[in-house]
């Protein structure tokens, strides 16, 4: 290969990421589309309210990753699809949830309403709870994989990358952050904690489910685990950042938040500069834990850096 073609096409090339980001994303769509529930009978207001949150756009990064990480192990794509499917659903759910008035109190998600304002809250803490058990019911169905062992290890998997250490453990120090900041101190390492909880964990699950459908070996599994670990750092990091410096009309969510919240971010601790250079470095690191995987999978070594510079 020429000097010059070797160039032209770096193993982390962030153009890349657009591209391949929309293709997952229309895939993942019609999955979804296919897959939930239509409204019917008296419990049509709840399956209603499950459409409008989950069909309301989205970047359907958790999907694009399910995909790109099973492509690597030869996983049929019907069974990544649905894989992706549910970790959109529960993904779906823990937004509804974050934004009702007892936590951030948000009316603004994904460019519309959210879900507790176009409906009512009661319409919309159910909603959240059927698309939380709704991600479980897909992966359960045997068109998910004929072994029931594989069906078992990824609902073991996503149950605990959602629960009480994981997403929701996240979640609550989120919430609890102000109060232990009064308590004493609260910096960089328990941020980092938080962060790998409340986003990391489903983006490790996401990563996982790949070899998990594949039965690959536990030195596959564990570099998977390990880019997935900084990739939900550095997209964390970039969210809070986008809180200072984006858009509503770029995020379709509100910004300006956090610190009036009094929440306690990588942004509020470093700086922007500050932040913006961690994320740099767990960017790289991500890449690095991907291994011999990273070559032949771009679309996953370019998404932390793509990640870098996103403005929604
Ligand atoms: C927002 O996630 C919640 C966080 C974990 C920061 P996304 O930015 O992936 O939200 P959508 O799915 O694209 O709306
Ligand atoms: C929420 O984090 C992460 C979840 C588990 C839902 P944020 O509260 O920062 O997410 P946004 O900014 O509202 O999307
Ligand atoms: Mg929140
Ligand atoms: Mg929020
Ligand atoms: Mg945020």
């Amino acid at each position: 290969m020429s000097d010059t073609a070797h160039r032209a096409r770096p193993q982390n090339d962030p153009a890349l990421l657009p591209p391949a980001i929309a293709a997952a994303a229309r895939l993942a769509d019609s999955t979804l589309e296919a897959l939930l529930p239509r409204p019917a009978g008296r419990q049509a207001r709840v399956q209603e309210a499950m459409r409008y949150a989950v069909m309301g756009g989205g970047k359907r990064l958790r999907p694009f990753l399910v995909l790109h990480a099973a492509r690597l192990f030869a996983v049929p794509e019907s069974q990544a699809l649905r894989v992706g499917a549910a970790i959109e659903c529960l993904h779906t759910y823990s937004l509804v949830h974050d934004d009702l008035p007892c936590m951030d109190d948000d009316d603004l998600r994904r460019g519309r309403p959210t879900t507790h304002i176009a409906f009512d809250e009661m319409t919309a803490v159910l909603a959240g709870d059927a698309l939380l058990t709704f991600a479980f019911e897909i992966l359960a169905d045997p068109a998910t994989h004929a072994h029931a062992d594989v069906r078992c290890a990824l609902i073991a998997r996503l149950a605990e990358a959602s629960g009480h250490s994981g997403m929701i453990g996240g979640q609550v120090i989120d919430m609890l952050a102000p109060s232990f900041i009064k308590e004493g101190s609260f910096g960089v390492d328990d941020v980092i904690e938080l962060q790998r909880k409340k986003t990391g964990q489903l983006f490790e699950f996401s990563c996982e489910a790949g070899p998990i459908l594949a039965q690959a070996g536990a030195e596959d599994r564990a570099r998977l685990k390990a880019y997935a670990e900084e990739m939900g750092v550095v997209f964390q990091i970039t969210d809070d950042l986008l809180d200072v410096t984006s858009t509503p009309e770029k995020t379709g969510k509100a910004v300006g938040k956090d610190a009036g919240m009094g929440k306690q971010t990588l942004v509020t601790l470093l700086g922007l500069e500050g932040a913006r250079a961690e994320a740099r470095r767990r960017a790289a690191k991500a890449v690095e834990a991907l291994g011999p995987h990273a070559a032949r999978a771009p679309e996953l070594s370019g998404l932390p850096f793509f990640l870098l510079d996103r403005d929604a």
